[in-house]
């Protein structure tokens, strides 16, 4: 008799400082839904997929969870705010591990302010979706998917 063991493809969404705002926060450049509502439609439109969410505002609570995932998921996907443009520790924690890192922002961050235009974790990530909107986590998925 043959055993086929079936898994779910795993991602992990990671949404960093004030995400947890989405919705309520400076709603004409981050839209006015929040993200357990749209997390509901990705969840919906991949059922094939085990989609995964975590937020924290915590620099050091965002790379435990990388390290948490990164050895055993197929992809996670990061929105980590500003800290974005600030840490050499998240950056180290997307590099030290084996799950590709996409980056995401909702926001097109080279419309905005000058110090948004630099990211100190692209280099370690696969690589970067921005000024989708909420969007720019589907493309994300959908990069994952495609396995490029
Ligand atoms: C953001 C862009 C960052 O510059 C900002 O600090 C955020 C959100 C975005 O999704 O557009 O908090 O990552």
């Amino acid at each position: 008799m043959f055993l086929v063991k079936f898994e779910l493809m795993k991602i992990q969404i990671i949404n960093g400082p004030n995400l947890n705002l989405l919705g309520v926060r400076e709603k004409s450049i981050y839209g006015d839904s929040n993200f357990e509502t749209y997390l509901e439609e990705l969840r919906k439109r991949y059922p094939d997929i085990s989609i995964s969410y975590y937020q924290s505002n915590v620099e050091g609570e965002i790379i435990n969870k990388i390290h948490e995932v990164g050895f055993s998921f197929d992809g996670i996907i990061l929105n980590a705010g500003a800290y974005t443009h600030t840490s050499i520790a998240i950056a180290d924690a997307i590099a030290a591990i084996k799950t590709p890192v996409i980056e995401v922002h909702i926001s097109n961050v080279y419309k905005r302010e000058e110090f948004r235009h630099h990211s100190m974790l692209a280099a370690s990530c696969k690589g970067v979706i921005a000024g989708f909107g909420m969007d720019s986590y589907r493309l994300a998925i959908e990069s994952v998917l495609s396995g490029k």
